[in-house]
């Protein structure tokens, strides 16, 4: 099976692998970039910091690679708004967005002739976006880590929504293997979004604890929690989450005010920064359903020639 290359605005993807946004800071200008310079799309997670510093990683991103990069901002965040113009003004390749449903990006898209993408977890939201006039859809089912937007798998909601939109389905999910990219394209997908498998490449700068625990984690470790934002939220069991889930009250040191509506019952920016510097007792650490079938730390050139290699020897 292939692959077929994905025009997006005035790019083309080659090979339609979207690395998938991860914040906070997991997501980065090195790693993006690797996924791009392979024919992949890169993105680089933008919640979670300020405009200045979302302005400065675009720039990193694009002195690296002259690949298709794109931005991930969650509609929940306080500066949501600040974030995209910001990546939009900076000619971004593509922006993608979840955890809520925007229709002014859509407006600030058109503009600026910049492709927009939501992440929609039902064939109605897929339909919505395709009326507003969203480039393609990410489709992400439960196995996903990070916020999630439903308790369905992918491989329910992905022919649902290919049956009721012309646009391009990108796949999001559980996705680690070439026989998973294969099922997706089965299933109707045009391209498939991976982040777990790719924070256990080289070019990810989370902290070496970060991808320790990933490389530790068995079934039973990967859990769901309840985030702030008011989602549930795929994570790996810690001293973290074992602290939630008998209850405690965790302090909240220092209150942005960074999300639009917050449950208040602990700083999600903050537990997700904590993570990413490697403070494995307070940090909660995001990841995806399948993340103990991973066994080791590549190159991203390798993971995409490991996953593009494996998909030519499936039988369409
Ligand atoms: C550590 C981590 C952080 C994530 N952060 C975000 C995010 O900021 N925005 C977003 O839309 N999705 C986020 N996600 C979801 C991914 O972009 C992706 O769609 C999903 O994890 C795909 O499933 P997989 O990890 O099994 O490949 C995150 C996932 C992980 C593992």
């Amino acid at each position: 099976m292939k692959l077929k290359p994905l025009k997006l605005g005035n790019r083309t993807i080659s090979v339609p692998i979207f690395q998938g946004g991860m914040a906070v800071r997991v997501s980065m200008a090195p790693l993006a970039a690797a996924v791009a310079d392979c024919g992949g799309a890169g993105t680089i997670a933008g919640t979670g910091m300020s405009t200045q510093e979302l302005k400065e990683e675009i720039r990193k991103a694009r002195s690296l690679t002259k690949g298709v990069i794109g931005v991930n901002v969650l509609f929940a965040i306080g500066n949501f708004a600040d974030l995209v113009k910001t990546a939009i003004n900076e000619k971004i390749d593509f922006v993608v967005s979840g955890a809520g449903f925007s229709r002014d990006m859509f407006i600030w898209g058109k503009e600026a002739g910049v492709p927009i993408i939501p992440i929609v977890s039902s064939a109605k939201l897929a339909k919505i976006s395709e009326k507003m006039g969203a480039a393609a859809v990410v489709v992400e089912g439960k196995e996903a880590g990070g916020h999630l937007g439903t308790d369905r798998s992918v491989k329910e909601i992905l022919p649902e929504v290919r049956k009721v939109v012309k646009l391009p389905v990108i796949a999001a999910g559980g996705i680690v293997e070439s026989k998973d990219i294969g099922e997706m394209l089965r299933l109707g997908a045009d391209g498939v979004q991976i982040a777990t498998r790719f924070v256990l490449s080289e070019e990810c700068t989370v902290s070496p604890k970060f991808k320790d625990h990933y490389l530790k984690a068995k079934k039973e470790d990967v859990i769901l929690i309840n985030s702030p934002v008011g989602l549930p939220g795929r994570a790996l069991r810690s001293p973290f989450t074992e602290k939630l889930s008998r209850e405690e009250k965790v302090d909240i040191e220092k209150c942005n005010k960074c999300l639009k509506v917050c449950s208040r019952d602990f700083c999600i920016l903050d537990a997700l920064k904590k993570a990413r510097e490697g403070d494995m007792e307070r940090g909660l650490i995001f990841s995806g359903k399948y993340v103990y079938k991973i066994k080791d730390i590549l190159p991203v050139r390798e993971i995409m020639k490991n996953l593009i290699e494996g998909l030519d020897s499936i039988r369409g």
